[in-house]
């Protein structure tokens, strides 16, 4: 079944049909998901959410854009909270340089500062990068995240940063954008990474895949991803989600099933 590895379930536009929803992923061929926290009020409802289906896990951390909320006591509830069952990754954690703000050295301050706290408490991270290709690259370089391990998630650069980071052991996200017409680069992407460090995810309620692009996105979208992988690759869909939610399984430290 497919591996969801990046979800926001927490989000208000799931506020109607949440429960409809998520009890019936596992049906629809969802085998699990993964809810990413990008606040510290995201974190508490990842929580609730996670205690409450199976079929959820959860990732603590702020996103760059948020961070201006951060302070070491907002550090300590974190660490605290990925102590709790289920939670599987620090994330979402890095730079953003598209929605500018905070100003550029505070999120990279509490990048830092969020890749040491999952060093310390051994999770992967979920990195968010966008137009901050050489700061982010710079930064885990410098503080050897190939030691912590994770994923890029929603991968918008091309083969050559993607080489970089499969160099560290990182796995690379990918998601609706590969259907897209203007995905080319993502479908570059997507041929050169090696299978087995590919993972799935959809970052719902965004991007969502054509022919859904524009409208709110959950995993039940995820087969359009399939197909198109599959396409590219030129293996059957059943080995993109066997391969892929392997994978995810792996960077997450989860046991196989
Ligand atoms: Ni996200």
């Amino acid at each position: 079944m497919i591996f969801d590895t990046h979800a926001h379930y927490d989000d208000e536009a799931f506020e109607g049909d949440r429960e409809e929803l998520l009890s019936g992923l596992q049906e629809n061929g969802i085998e699990a998901a993964v809810n990413v926290s990008a606040s510290m009020e995201g974190v508490e409802r990842t929580l609730e959410l996670i205690r409450k289906w199976p079929c959820l896990y959860g990732a603590v951390g702020v996103h760059p854009n948020e961070t201006g909320e951060l302070n070491e006591e907002k550090i300590s509830r974190l660490k605290e909270a990925s102590r709790e069952p289920k939670v599987v990754a620090v994330g979402e954690i890095g730079l953003d340089y598209y929605w500018d703000q905070p100003e550029r050295e505070v999120q990279k301050r509490w990048f830092i500062r969020q890749l040491e706290l999952a060093r310390e408490v051994k999770l992967p991270v979920i990195i968010h990068s966008r137009d901050a290709a050489k700061d982010t690259l710079d930064i885990m370089k410098e503080q050897k995240a190939g030691e912590i391990g994770g994923v890029i998630h929603c991968f918008s650069y091309g083969t050559e940063m993607a080489r970089e980071y499969l160099n560290m052991g990182f796995f690379i996200g990918i998601g609706g954008v590969l259907t897209f017409r203007n995905g080319k680069k993502l479908k570059e992407v997507a041929a050169f990474v090696p299978m087995d460090r590919i993972v799935l995810e959809t970052d719902c309620p965004y991007l969502s895949p054509v022919p859904n692009r524009g409208k709110r996105n959950s995993s039940l979208n995820l087969p359009y991803v399939v197909a198109e992988l599959a396409r590219i690759r030129e293996i059957s869909e059943e080995e993109v989600i066997q391969i892929t939610s392997q994978n995810a399984r792996r960077l997450y430290r989860l046991r196989e099933q």
